[in-house]
């Protein structure tokens, strides 16, 4: 039987990277997502056994957020199937300052299952890869106003302490929370990438209403919009505006800051518009 490494989000931002590191370094994985043959869907879960099928580990990231009210059961249900299946590891990416996300959490800690969880901050690639980039593109962006500081963590950096967490069994059974190594708000973030572009980008501070009404207009689907005004009505309140050293204590090298994060998105052309049309 080969031993794969299950990774659910192939295409996401944490998976696509995780999946990259595993592959060149000699592992073999099984990368799914609702797009692959075969397929994982979290609304579906009659195919997730399949998905399974063959593998001994799994990095699980959840659709759309551990934060949303059916994610606990989801990953009950998950863990059943993967038990059932001979997966013996699963490392779980979660989210800081959310109870959905810590009752999932107890789900795979107390899954009889080895486990890592590795709790991490916003992701500094929301604004490159997630749902600010088309206001960076357009260089004008609206966002709830907000003075509460967030430790942007880059994803490289998430997807690096999910690899040694995969392939090192020292680290079993451990949290990781992970963060970027300063505090900036929304403003700040867009002060640097601005500056990263040399472009201007406008900022404007609206209230939650108005952006969610935004968002509406753009047709996001109301689950998300569920999501949005979780996290910035209840979880941005400054429970999170700590740093956390768990880069640099797993991986011996500082967190990437945003400013890092910012240099090399705008050297990669991901904020020019020739590259996104
Ligand atoms: N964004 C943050 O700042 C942040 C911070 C901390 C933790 N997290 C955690 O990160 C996870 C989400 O990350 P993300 O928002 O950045 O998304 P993401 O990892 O970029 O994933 C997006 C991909 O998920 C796949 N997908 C969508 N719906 C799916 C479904 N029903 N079943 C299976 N796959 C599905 C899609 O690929 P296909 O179309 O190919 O299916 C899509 O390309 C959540 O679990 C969240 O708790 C996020």
């Amino acid at each position: 039987m080969s031993q794969q490494i299950l990774i659910v989000g192939k295409h996401g931002k944490t998976g696509r990277r995780v999946n990259s590191l595993l592959q060149a370094n000699g592992y073999q994985t099984k990368a799914v997502s609702r797009s692959t043959e075969p397929a994982f869907d979290w609304l579906k879960p009659e195919n997730w056994r399949e998905a399974m099928r063959g593998c001994n580990q799994a990095y699980v990231c959840y659709q759309p957020d551990l934060a949303v009210p059916q994610a606990e059961l989801a990953i009950n249900a998950f863990l059943t199937v993967a038990k059932q299946e001979g997966i013996q590891h699963i490392v779980l990416l979660s989210g800081r300052g959310e109870d959905g996300a810590q009752q999932a959490e107890q789900q795979v800690i107390n899954s009889g299952l080895t486990w890592n969880i590795v709790r991490a901050s916003w992701f500094a690639q929301n604004f490159s890869e997630g749902f600010m980039i088309d206001g960076i593109l357009n260089g004008e962006i609206a966002l709830p106003a907000s003075d509460i500081p967030e430790p942007f963590i880059d994803v490289d950096d998430i997807a690096e302490v999910a690899y040694a967490c995969i392939t090192s069994p020292k680290l079993n059974n451990q949290l990781i929370e992970i963060t970027g190594p300063h505090l900036l708000t929304f403003k700040d973030c867009v002060e640097i990438i601005s500056e990263e572009i040399k472009k201007p980008i406008h900022h404007t501070a609206i209230t939650v209403k108005e952006f969610l009404s935004s968002l509406q207009q753009q047709n996001m689907p109301e689950e998300m919009l569920w999501l949005m005004n979780e996290l910035f009505s209840v979880v941005m309140d400054g429970r999170n505006s700590q740093v956390t050293h768990g880069v640099e204590t797993l991986l011996g090298r500082p967190a990437t800051s945003f400013r890092e994060y910012a240099r090399k998105t705008a050297a990669s052309g991901a904020w020019s518009k020739q590259q996104q049309s």
